[in-house]
């Protein structure tokens, strides 16, 4: 069974992926810092999965950590989850983005070389595409000046892989694009916690149907768009954490000095509005909303050429936007009860 350390798996992402890892027969480890993930994960994905998945509390950037970890598991890859990631506070303190987004890959991609840990899967992000020329975006659309530091953290980390790849390093190295990861995991158990006032769309949703936040304010209605507000590509966390499986075993059989860039989305644009409706519709629910103005930095319209995912890695989302949105929602009650 193959051993692979999820950096940030206590995360929302990281933490539906450790599931569908061990579904495919790997041997998750986690090594988070609980910086914006709660230890409580780790029972939930016991309950889950009916295995204890070693965990490391601490810094994935801290290499004493790390060489600690590689004595006790001989490790085959790594994938990459943990992060900074809210954009305004990126604006406020890009150093500590910096430090963290980019830093600590610097020092996992040391620890890998050292090791000769072959493998690795990268979070990046749709952010690369800034707001782009045409749509759907292919790998190919060239990447845009980031809106943020935050965005910028992960144009520079697909930047080192890339120099890293040409100096023929060892490594085979995957960067997931995603796109906007919803949803929680079937169960109920886990999903996106996030801290404070969510930024997202999703889970100020569902914080508004549970009461917690008053009013859902949608950020501008008078956009080019179907009905003026934005566009994005909404994709079942699930389906997300499915694909960095795909692409693990999509890397045993490469050669060494490999990279490759995927997106990761349905290959569906939906608006801010559609959204609310079919939150309405599938949970059987009214939210309150307002139409408000623009947010300043929003893209106005974006979605996935997915055509290198599916044929390349043989990946296909299987839930629908309405799934994705009863999913968020069941997963927010029981947050509430
Ligand atoms: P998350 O905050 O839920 O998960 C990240 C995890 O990493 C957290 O558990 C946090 O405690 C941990 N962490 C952060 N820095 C760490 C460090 N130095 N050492 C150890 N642990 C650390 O975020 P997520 O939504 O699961 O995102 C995972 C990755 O996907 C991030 O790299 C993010 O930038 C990227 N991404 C997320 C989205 C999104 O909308 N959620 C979209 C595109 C890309
Ligand atoms: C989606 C749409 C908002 C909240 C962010 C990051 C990006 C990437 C994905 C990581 C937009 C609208 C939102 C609200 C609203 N993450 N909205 N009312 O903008 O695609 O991007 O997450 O890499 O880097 O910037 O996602 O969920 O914030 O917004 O109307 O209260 O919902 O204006 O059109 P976005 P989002």
């Amino acid at each position: 069974m193959k051993n692979i350390l999820i950096t940030g798996g206590a995360g929302y992402i990281g933490s539906h992926t450790a599931v569908e890892l061990i579904k495919a027969g790997f041997n998750p480890i986690i090594i988070d810092d609980l910086s914006n993930s709660q230890q409580t994960v780790l029972e939930r994905l016991r309950e889950i999965t009916g295995k204890e998945i070693p965990f490391y509390f601490g810094d994935c950037g801290d290499r004493s950590l790390l060489n600690k970890i590689s004595e006790d598991f001989e490790l085959s890859g790594v994938i990459h989850f943990a992060a900074f990631k809210a954009v305004g506070e990126s604006t406020q303190e890009p150093l500590k983005y910096y430090k963290n987004n980019v830093g600590s890959l610097l020092v996992l991609l040391e620890f890998m070389e050292d090791l000769g840990i072959p493998d690795l899967v990268f979070s990046s992000s749709c952010t690369v595409y800034g707001q782009p020329d045409t749509l759907p975006v292919t790998e190919d659309t060239p990447r845009k000046e980031a809106e943020s530091p935050y965005g910028n953290t992960k144009k520079v980390c697909e930047d080192i892989l890339v120099d890293l790849i040409k100096s023929k390093s060892g490594l085979r190295i995957i960067s997931l694009r995603y796109f906007n990861p919803i949803g929680a995991h079937l169960s109920g158990k886990i999903g996106e916690l996030p801290s404070g006032v969510p930024n997202n769309l999703v889970p100020f949703v569902t914080q508004t149907a549970a009461g917690i936040r008053e009013k859902l304010t949608v950020f501008g209605d008078d956009y080019d768009t179907p009905d003026g507000s934005c566009v994005r590509d909404f994709i079942h966390v699930v389906d997300l954490a499915d694909a960095h499986v795909k692409a693990l075993e999509f890397l045993e059989n490469k050669p060494t000095s490999f990279y490759e860039v995927f997106n990761v989305g349905t290959g569906n644009g939906n608006t801010v509005l559609e959204v609310i409706q079919t939150f309405e519709e599938v949970n059987g629910l009214k939210l309150n909303y307002e139409i408000g103005s623009r947010r300043p930095g929003d893209v106005v319209k974006i979605w996935a050429d997915t055509s290198k995912i599916n044929k390349v890695l043989g990946w296909y989302p299987q839930y629908s936007l309405a799934d994705s949105l009863r999913d968020s929602w069941n997963w927010e009650k029981n947050l509430k009860n």
